[in-house]
């Protein structure tokens, strides 16, 4: 199958593409831009926030499929800059949604647990009401509802604290301190599902064929703090010498409001008997070994 992919060289996209190519399909990339050092095959510039590009590149390439990644992805930029998140996370997702109606193209939008407030103490599921706290959770909310009322052939696929050896990642940004530093301040208080990003393709990618349309939240399974998630990719990455020190989230300086306890459960997934994402514990230390792996190449 012929897959349309934005943001192709953001964190999810450098892992996506290849994977899309392991299992036989043709990802076409596109994106606004490369990031420094990554070495990116052939791509496609479109910028989503222009109708007119999105459909000349949809007339000239023809997707079967669409998996819209692109996003404004920087929290505290949206919440210093709404009409920036606006204009790509909604404005942008708009004109994604128009071209899939349009060329009547399954659209694959990748959302965030940010729609939601985290006020509930059990995961939230898929029928669950959204409430976001941010410019970043509202903009990424307008961008499902314009899916949702464009497409019928739509998929909300809603991830979580997303690590990918091709980003730079909350654990990509610990490991890096570690070089530095010895001991760090880590919020306590919030709670979620990191998520490998080649898990979260590999879902994808098995989403792919199927034509039950909807809303779907994928996740690494199980749930920590970022304390606790800090202190095991420290320890799985062998290094001792730090001390976190855990403080709640009102003590870390940012201007965006983050949801408390944002677990995601993958209820459409358990649903349908397809829940068979890996504990949060095992993809952390696989990524580990990728990105090691990845460093010791460069
Ligand atoms: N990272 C997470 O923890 C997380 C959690 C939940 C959901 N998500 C969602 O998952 C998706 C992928 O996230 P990610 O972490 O891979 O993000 P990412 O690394 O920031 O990648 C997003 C890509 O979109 C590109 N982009 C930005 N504006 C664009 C525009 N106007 N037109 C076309 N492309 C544009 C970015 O380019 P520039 O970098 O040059 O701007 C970047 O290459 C996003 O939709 C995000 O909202 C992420």
């Amino acid at each position: 199958m012929k897959v349309l992919v934005t943001g192709a060289n953001g964190m999810l996209g450098q892992d996506l593409c290849p994977m899309l190519e392991e299992a036989g399909h043709t990802p076409v990339r596109t994106d606004v831009g490369v990031k420094e050092g990554a070495a990116a095959p052939a791509w496609e510039a479109m910028d989503i926030t222009s109708p007119q590009v999105v459909r000349e590149v949809f007339e000239r390439t023809r997707p079967e499929a669409v998996i819209h990644a692109a996003a404004y992805t920087d929290v505290d930029g949206c919440e210093r800059s709404p009409d920036l998140a606006y204009k790509i996370n909604a404005m942008g997702t708009w004109s994604m949604a128009a071209a899939c109606a349009e060329f009547d193209v399954p659209i694959y939008y990748i959302s965030t647990d940010f729609v939601f407030d985290g006020e509930k103490s059990e995961p939230y599921t898929e029928f669950d009401a959204v409430n976001p706290l941010s410019h970043y959770g509202a903009s990424k909310l307008a961008g499902e509802q314009m899916v949702a009322r464009l497409c019928r052939k739509h998929f909300i696929v809603r991830t979580q604290w997303l690590n990918g050896v091709h980003g730079r990642s909350f654990v990509s940004i610990m490991l890096e301190l570690a070089r530095t530093r010895s001991e760090w301040k880590v919020v306590v208080d919030q709670i979620g599902s990191p998520t490998f990003t080649r898990d979260l393709s590999a879902m994808l990618i098995r989403l792919l064929p199927s034509r039950l349309y909807g809303t779907y939240h994928v996740s690494n399974r199980g749930a920590c703090s970022w304390h606790e998630l800090a202190a095991a990719a420290l320890q799985m990455s062998g290094i001792t010498h730090i001390t976190l020190h855990p403080i709640p989230a009102s003590q870390w300086p940012s201007p965006t409001r983050r949801p408390a306890h944002s677990v995601l459960r993958r209820y459409a997934l358990e649903l349908q008997g397809m829940d068979d994402m890996r504990p949060w514990q095992e993809a952390l230390q696989d990524f580990l070994q990728q990105q090691k792996t990845l460093t010791a190449n460069l």
